[in-house]
């Protein structure tokens, strides 16, 4: 497989914005589908983004706010005062994940960004806090159909990473799980699952739940 990366410069929607940002190009990866080009979320992917996650926001109104917000506060606001929460991270120029593209169409979603853009992580027995480090997290994926089952989410992994390292992270952290040959089904394999994480050279940490280990990708000193 052959995984460059390239510093761009993209021209935005319509043409009338043009910034520099990141690209980064997959070439022949054996089960992933060809031509896979992945970008931060800015503000002029945001329709692509809505494009991407469709009517329900991905699943049940999410908007991938789920890992953002207290339970109630999520529970309250479902739907579309989620979208618009998510609207303002972008528009406020923080950047809340990465998208694939397949053929120039938008395929997937990686939600990675330092661990303090996930509050409730730490409200979580499982999955608080292992030390004192800085570390990025890897919370969610999002794969159209038509793009399932065939290896993005390492492929999306991997440009994480990439991403994570340009911000200068030395850890990146995610939390999957282990479907141990059992079909997942809606949105269970949200949080990514450990052979992706693995093929993506994160390691198991620490696992305070059986089913649910902190995993971490250390970027190698340059
Ligand atoms: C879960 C999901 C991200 C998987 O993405 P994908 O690109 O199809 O996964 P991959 O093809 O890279 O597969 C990675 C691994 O997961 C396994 N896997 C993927 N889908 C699976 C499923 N439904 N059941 C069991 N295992 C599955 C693959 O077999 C593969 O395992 P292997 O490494 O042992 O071969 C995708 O199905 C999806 O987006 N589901 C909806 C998630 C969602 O709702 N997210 C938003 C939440 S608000």
């Amino acid at each position: 497989m052959d995984f460059s990366f390239h510093h761009v410069l993209m021209t935005g929607r319509g043409g009338t914005t043009a910034v520099y940002g990141l690209m980064w190009q997959l070439h022949s990866q054996a089960s992933s589908p060809q031509n896979l080009e992945f970008y931060p979320l800015t503000p002029d992917r945001w329709q692509d983004f809505e494009r991407l996650f469709g009517e329900h926001g991905a699943c049940s109104g999410c908007w991938c706010m789920w890992w953002r917000l207290k339970r109630s506060e999520f529970a309250k606001n479902t739907g579309q005062k989620n979208k618009r929460m998510m609207k303002r991270i972008v528009d406020s120029g923080r950047v809340p994940g990465i998208l694939v593209y397949a053929g120039g169409s938008p395929a997937g979603w990686c939600s990675v960004a330092p661990r303090e853009a996930y509050p409730v992580l730490d409200r979580s027995l499982t999955l608080k806090r292992i030390d004192e480090r800085p570390v990025w997290s890897v919370v969610c994926f999002f794969v159209a159909k038509p793009f399932r089952s065939q290896g993005l989410m390492t492929s999306l992994l991997k440009a994480a990473i990439e991403h994570a390292r340009q911000g200068d992270a030395k850890i990146i952290e995610g939390y999957p799980i282990e479907p141990k040959g059992r079909r997942m089904s809606g949105s269970e394999g949200f949080t990514g699952v450990t052979s992706a994480f693995e093929r993506a050279g994160f390691v198991e940490v620490i696992r305070r739940s059986p089913g649910r280990p902190i995993m971490r990708y250390f970027v190698p000193d340059s």
